[in-house]
């Protein structure tokens, strides 16, 4: 929806900054203005200030600033739409209506009186678990040592023996059968056209979404037996793979980072330990999409799922789908024990924050547990982990980060750091020969044969940026090799024969590479720092900086002359076929061919 700016300014300015920002922050009086802890990042001296003259607020700390609507997108991680509905609400202005189309409205009340139904449900379940019939849930919950604070923080509550005591409740509150049969509480009986609790006998887990509103339930038998939970089935306004336990608390949290695992308990357990920044996914395997609602609070994700084969194998599938968002994982240990309720109440929190600080790398994590699958002993089996190793190591883009790579895991399997890198090199190579193939573009760790697939194609992941694990590959091999002419202003003389700066496509790749032909034309060398400031946009400059960023390398002449004529050979191939003066597309094809195979022999000067 979009709000003319009269409107977005009548919010505004009925919202008092002092006063929406100090229901969250404690703030004091200080001269004109006022000041306070900042909440978007970590202090114990108060650098916040908030001016009710100006409207505004700022942090000296940590450079945050903005006005009212933006604290509350900030804040609240709200669009800026978002913000503006929550404020106007606040303040209690009415907003102009979209136009919905009947079908929009119908649908959109619909939910509505599910939302409705789940909240008379969820009260109701609250309410029995403190009556006297609720008191084996309440034993059951004190049991496991939840104190009353945090049961009533996650709302939790108790179903009881009967199974029709919800549907009795719920028909007496005036509720359609229609919509109690949608709202997943209930079994339908189809033959009998009778309808009974689909929980009962079990403590209730309310599951809300990031505004705080109930979606659905879990439920837990109290004691051993099966199923041990019960999950509402996913309905209008509850979709699994879209909402995580415990997002609407975690994302208050301050901490920079999420923690994820797989279990309710564990959520809860963790919450009342102070680690209030853990989430679950709902009873089902991570997806794409949660990766995608995390990604809106933090870049960082430790996963803690538990230490069986089962969540072993859980993080392996977890890993590459949360980098694929742009989350860097790490992985928490918490053996001996299974999952983080154990942890904790075994050795309590300043052990399990130990842990946390100790979490490991997510790339180490997985070379370790692909290590399982090989005897370091057997010279062959050996040999096959390290191409393995090395197969994973060249699919990250830039040079810094494998040579990193291959310094850690030289490091942990004492083995020598250039034997490593030489796989590497060879696995780069290999995989620029075979541009054709577009398979296995998730990330390759499918255990199969880690070489297959060039790296750039295994550095590809579906769903994160646009195009195919090829085009994909392509563009990571332009950025290369635009590096290449930064690191290495020598090989310009070759490359341009080759390839104009229109080879590189369009965009932030493009406009690089134009500059950075221009630059070398003019001078024979390249000042990045000129060709950053060219760029205007935060996030282009930032994939410019990416382009252009060298480090030095440690690769010996002869491995970089390799990895440079391979990267030549794969953008030029990919680049758009050009006819010379009076050439058809036929001859031009075939002059094309003969250049790739020249690539070949070139004998390329370095200095
Ligand atoms: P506790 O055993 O109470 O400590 O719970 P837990 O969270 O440790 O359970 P577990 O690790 O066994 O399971 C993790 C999550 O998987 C749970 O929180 C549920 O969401 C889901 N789950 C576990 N068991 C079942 C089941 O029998 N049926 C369904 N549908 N989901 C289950
Ligand atoms: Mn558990």
């Amino acid at each position: 929806m979009y709000y003319p700016d009269e409107v977005v300014d009548q919010v505004r300015t009925a919202n008092d900054i002092v006063d929406v920002i100090g229901q969250s922050v404690q703030l004091k009086k200080s001269g004109r203005d006022y000041i306070g802890l900042c909440p978007f990042h970590n202090e114990k001296t108060p650098s916040f200030s908030v001016s009710r003259i100006k409207q505004m607020f700022y942090c000296f700390g940590c450079h945050k600033g903005g006005n009212v609507i933006t604290f509350v997108e900030e804040y609240d991680h709200l669009s800026f739409t978002e913000a503006v509905e929550a404020l106007a609400g606040r303040a209690g202005i009415r907003l102009p209506e979209q136009e919905y189309s009947p079908q929009e409205r119908r649908s959109r009340d619909e939910k509505e009186a599910l939302l409705n139904v789940n909240r008379i449900a969820g009260a109701y379940y609250y309410y029995m678990l403190r009556t006297p019939e609720g008191k084996s849930g309440m034993d059951y919950l004190t049991g496991r040592r939840l104190t009353d604070e945090t049961m009533k923080n996650f709302g939790l509550g108790y179903a009881g023996k009967h199974s029709d005591a919800l549907y009795r409740y719920l028909k007496q509150k005036g509720i359609s059968d229609d919509l109690l049969r949608q709202s997943g509480l209930m079994n339908v009986d189809e033959r009998r056209g009778t309808m009974y609790d689909k929980f009962w006998n079990r403590v209730i887990f309310p599951i809300m979404d990031v505004n705080n509103r109930v979606i659905g339930f879990g439920g837990r038998l109290m004691g051993d037996g099966r199923p041990k939970y019960l999950n509402s089935p996913e309905t209008k306004i509850f979709d699994k793979s879209r909402n995580l336990y415990a997002l609407n608390a975690a994302r208050r949290s301050r901490s920079g980072q999420l923690i994820l695992s797989e279990g309710y308990m564990d959520v809860i357990s963790m919450h009342q330990a102070g680690f209030t920044n853990a989430v679950a996914s709902l009873g089902t395997a991570l997806t794409q999409q949660h990766c995608a609602l995390m990604k809106r609070y933090t870049d960082s994700v430790i996963l803690s799922y538990d230490s069986d084969n089962a969540g072993v194998s859980a993080a392996m599938r977890a890993i590459p789908m949360l980098r694929s968002a742009g989350i860097t994982p790490r992985i928490l240990n918490l053996e001996p024990y299974k999952d983080p309720d154990e942890f904790i109440k075994a050795l309590g929190k300043e052990a399990f924050q130990e842990r946390l600080d100790k979490a490991e790398n997510a790339f180490l994590f997985e070379v370790r547990i692909t290590q399982r699958d090989y005897n370091l002993q057997d010279p062959d089996s050996r040999t096959q982990f390290f191409r393995e190793v090395a197969g994973r190591i060249a699919v990250f883009e830039l040079e810094m980060e494998r040579q990193n790579y291959i310094d850690a895991v030289a490091r942990e399997y004492m083995i020598d750091p250039r034997q490593l890198k030489e796989l590497v090199l060879k696995a780069l190579v290999l995989g620029g020969t075979s541009a054709g193939r577009t398979g296995t573009a998730y990330g390759g760790y499918t255990g199969s044969s880690p070489l297959q697939g060039s790296p750039a194609e295994r550095t590809a992941v579906p769903g994160s940026r646009s195009g195919s694990a090829r085009e994909q590959g392509e563009a990571a091999a332009r950025k290369l090799l635009i590096n290449y002419l930064v690191q290495y202003p020598g090989i310009y003389e070759t490359v341009r024969r080759y390839l104009s700066a229109d080879d590189y496509g369009d965009g932030v790749a493009g406009k690089t590479a134009a500059l950075v032909y221009s630059q070398l034309d003019a001078s024979g060398e390249v000042d990045a720092a000129a060709v950053l400031s060219r760029f205007e946009d935060l996030e282009d400059q930032q994939e410019a900086a990416q382009i252009l960023h060298t480090s030095e390398s440690t690769a010996s002449a002869a491995e970089s002359r390799k990895a440079i004529l391979e990267t030549l050979r794969r953008v030029y191939q990919a680049a758009p076929l050009r006819a010379g003066e009076g050439q058809d597309a036929l001859s031009a094809a075939i002059q094309k061919k003969k250049n790739l195979e020249s690539i070949r022999k070139i004998n390329l000067i370095l200095e």
